[in-house]
């Protein structure tokens, strides 16, 4: 399911690009990354103050999913389809480089 973009409600009339929220429980409750993902191609992308937050380009680019589109069924039309890895491990995504 695709949703919908939605206004922040703030003064300046902002709006949120449309998103998902992902959390991933590990073994402890300290252990619960959040996350949010985008779709490409949204053009609120360009507005939302929440994935400009992120720290630089490369973490914005991660936060949104690559568009491919795929037939479900043979001679069906394409689906709406996104990719999006969620990694765990490694250097956090949203800790600039030292
Ligand atoms: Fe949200």
């Amino acid at each position: 399911m695709k949703p919908g973009p939605y206004p922040l409600g703030t003064p300046d009339h902002a709006w949120r690009a449309a998103h998902l929220h992902f959390s991933v429980f590990g073994r402890a409750l300290t252990q619960r990354p959040f996350t949010q993902m985008h779709f490409e191609g949204d053009p609120l992308l360009t507005h939302d103050s929440v994935l400009h937050a992120a720290p630089g380009p490369a973490a914005r680019r991660r936060l949104i999913a690559t568009y491919t589109p795929a037939p479900l069924l043979p001679d069906a039309p394409a689906s709406l389809t996104y990719h999006w890895n969620i990694v765990l491990g490694g250097p956090s995504p949203m800790v600039a480089p030292a």
